[in-house]
């Protein structure tokens, strides 16, 4: 059995267990209802046990769930998730290399909205090669397949409108201010609490399909040293704990509408909501690091396509497209 497979049945027993958490139900009854034999049924015990699950054993009457883990079956997030087409199939991953990974592997088949999502990345991917620190249940780490209508050099617009949603969602749940550093990194206090990375698969005239992945420090109560002066969660920020089910469907709908505007209305809403929120979009002395190439200058707006404009000390204007931006 595939390890996608043994999710699925893992996801089926905590729904069973959780809505039946008032009783004690057989072990025979639930290895019926999830159609596993007896040893399948005890190795799924094991595993929600490492899931932080407290599953008590009653000699010979049965199961009771006493203590739910921290994880989102597909269920639980359909019940909060009214969206159209975001999140339409759920891939729930307990542990997977990258859910970008995970996403390529699907996409051929995957229909436009198609979720991954993943407790735990081994391998979780940033910008520019970096790795994206991805301890199991307490980020939101997940990746949405889409098929847009637009051209491949109209896409980058598409990481704008992810770092909107996921701004504008941190700040009306955790109620805390939030900057987003062109073109990915979502700030707070300035140190970085979520990215977003976009890949894509194209013709030369039409996108096939992009893989919007959004990494969101939630609950994290540390960061790795080597971050410790760049990054945050939003509970090192504010001292709370969050519901991430809660924030992935914040995310996830926002994404949707501004997704809808974008198809209906070209990129300038998106262009202008995203130069609304973003501090850096204006006004802000920057150091730009694209390979060995370093420009350094004050950013003057956006382009309509989401580029972001910045005035050389020489005066001259340039666009840029891709790179590492920090205020200088
Ligand atoms: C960045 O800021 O450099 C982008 C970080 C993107 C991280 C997310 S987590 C979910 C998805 N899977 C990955 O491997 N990366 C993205």
């Amino acid at each position: 059995m595939s390890e996608r497979q043994q999710d699925r049945q893992l996801d089926c027993l905590i729904d069973l267990l959780t809505e039946n958490a008032t009783v004690v139900m057989s072990g025979t009854k639930i290895a019926s209802q999830l159609r596993v034999p007896h040893s399948t049924f005890w190795e799924l015990i094991e595993r929600l046990r490492e899931w932080g699950a407290d599953v008590r054993g009653l000699p010979g009457s049965g199961y009771q769930l006493l203590k739910v883990p921290d994880v989102l079956t597909p269920k639980m997030i359909r019940q909060s998730l009214h969206s159209g087409e975001f999140g339409c199939r759920i891939h729930h991953c307990y542990q997977v290399d990258s859910t970008m990974n995970e996403a390529g592997r699907l996409a051929a088949k995957a229909p436009h909205g198609t979720l991954v999502f993943a407790e735990e990345q081994t391998a979780g991917r940033g910008r520019l090669g970096r790795t994206w620190f991805s301890p199991r249940g307490t980020g939101l780490y997940f990746t949405v397949i889409l098929r847009p209508r637009l051209a491949p050099g109209a896409a980058p617009v598409l990481t704008l409108l992810t770092g909107v949603a996921v701004a504008e969602t941190i700040r009306e749940i955790a109620e805390t201010a939030v900057d987003v550093r062109w073109p990915n990194d979502v700030m707070i206090s300035g140190k970085k609490c979520a990215g977003i990375l976009v890949e894509m698969t194209a013709q030369p005239e039409r996108v096939e399909h992009v893989q919007i992945g959004v990494g969101v420090n939630v609950n994290q109560s540390a960061v790795p040293a080597e971050l410790a002066g760049e990054a945050t969660s939003l509970r090192r920020e504010t001292g709370r704990a969050f519901s991430r089910v809660e924030m992935l469907v914040s995310i996830l709908v926002r994404m949707e509408r501004y997704y809808d505007i974008l198809q209906e209305q070209g990129a300038a809403p998106i262009v202008a909501r995203f130069g609304e929120i973003s501090s850096y979009a204006r006004g802000k002395r920057v150091r730009v690091a694209d390979g060995p190439s370093v420009l350094v200058g004050e950013t003057v707006g956006l382009s309509p396509e989401g580029m972001l404009l910045v005035r050389r000390e020489d005066g001259q204007t340039e666009s840029i497209l891709s790179g590492q931006v920090r205020p200088e």
